[in-house]
């Protein structure tokens, strides 16, 4: 797989505090991958997550974006039509009006053709399942329907890498569904590159890596099954299992082997019928 982003012993100070609140964090992102970093209030996601994307810049080390150092401030448009960026706060992300405008801002300002942008924004919207809401007005939908319009955006802007910042942290539990089937089908139909920080350990079972941070460093990283499986060091740093594997712990205790692979609730009945 080829390497998108590369940190390189990097580590990040904000200039009113003293620590580093990255610290010597070296990790490379696929293409191609669906990655979901974990960790408590604090560990350092956002800031790392703005790393990625030439908001934020190392103190030390080195981030490449694309091939680009994010250093150098020339590199930071063409940083930025790689990498798209979506944020917890939906009501932060509207630009326009009209949904469809909002979608067609990002390629508007890059000077793409309107035809092509016509096109571009239909097929973004499609994917997000937005289509049907293009001529509604962005401050009146739904928390779940304002994420996936930005997550529009950013399709339509044709960016490789999409890094949300916990965009399901403010929406109810329909919401959060319709933001992670459209990211399921932007990684299945548009093989999009995905970094995705979450504090539901459930959103990290669909992925296809888990990075768990802890104080600035990678403490975990691996397969969801992998990263669970070490269900007490990630107690002891805040973090909890996904729901089915906690009960699968639990029923082991009781002499109920599982197994301990159990992360979703399709496999907690699978293993759960073949044990009676
Ligand atoms: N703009 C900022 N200025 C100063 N300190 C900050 C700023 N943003 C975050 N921090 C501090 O950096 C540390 C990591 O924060 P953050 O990256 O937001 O963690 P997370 O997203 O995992 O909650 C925390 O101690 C936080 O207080
Ligand atoms: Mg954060």
């Amino acid at each position: 797989m080829e390497k998108i982003i590369e940190f390189k012993n990097v580590s990040f100070k904000y200039s009113d505090e003293e620590f580093d609140v990255i610290n010597d964090l070296t990790i490379d992102f696929y293409e191609g991958q669906f990655t979901c970093v974990l960790g408590h209030n604090g560990s350092g996601k956002s800031t790392m997550a703005k790393l990625i994307n030439a908001i934020n810049y190392p103190t030390s080390g080195k981030v490449t974006s694309f091939g680009f150092d994010t250093s150098n401030e020339e590199n930071e448009i063409r940083i930025r039509q790689n990498v798209g960026m979506v944020f917890q706060n939906p009501d932060n992300q509207i630009v326009a009006t009209i949904v469809e405008d909002d979608v067609a801002f990002g390629p508007e300002n890059l000077g793409v053709p309107p035809e092509e942008i016509r096109k571009r924004v239909d097929e973004a919207l499609k994917i997000v399942d937005m289509y049907d809401y293009r001529l509604h007005e962005p401050h009146k939908l739904s928390g779940g329907q304002k994420q996936r319009v930005a997550i529009a955006g950013a399709i339509a802007m044709q960016t490789k890498c999409i890094v949300l910042d916990e965009p399901t942290a403010m929406l109810d539990p329909k919401g959060r569904k319709e933001v992670m089937s459209a990211l399921m089908r932007l990684k299945s139909e548009l093989g999009m590159t995905i970094i995705l920080v979450t504090h539901f350990m459930d959103e990290a079972v669909n992925a296809d890596r888990v990075v768990v941070m802890n104080d600035g460093v990678v403490q975990f990283d691996g397969t969801p099954s992998e990263v669970f499986s070490h269900t007490e060091d990630l107690k002891k740093i805040g973090l909890s299992v996904p729901k089915p594997l906690e009960l699968a712990l639990e029923l082991k205790k009781e002499g109920y082997d599982l197994g301990t692979k159990i992360l979703t609730e399709d496999a907690f009945l699978e293993a759960f019928r073949s044990l009676i």
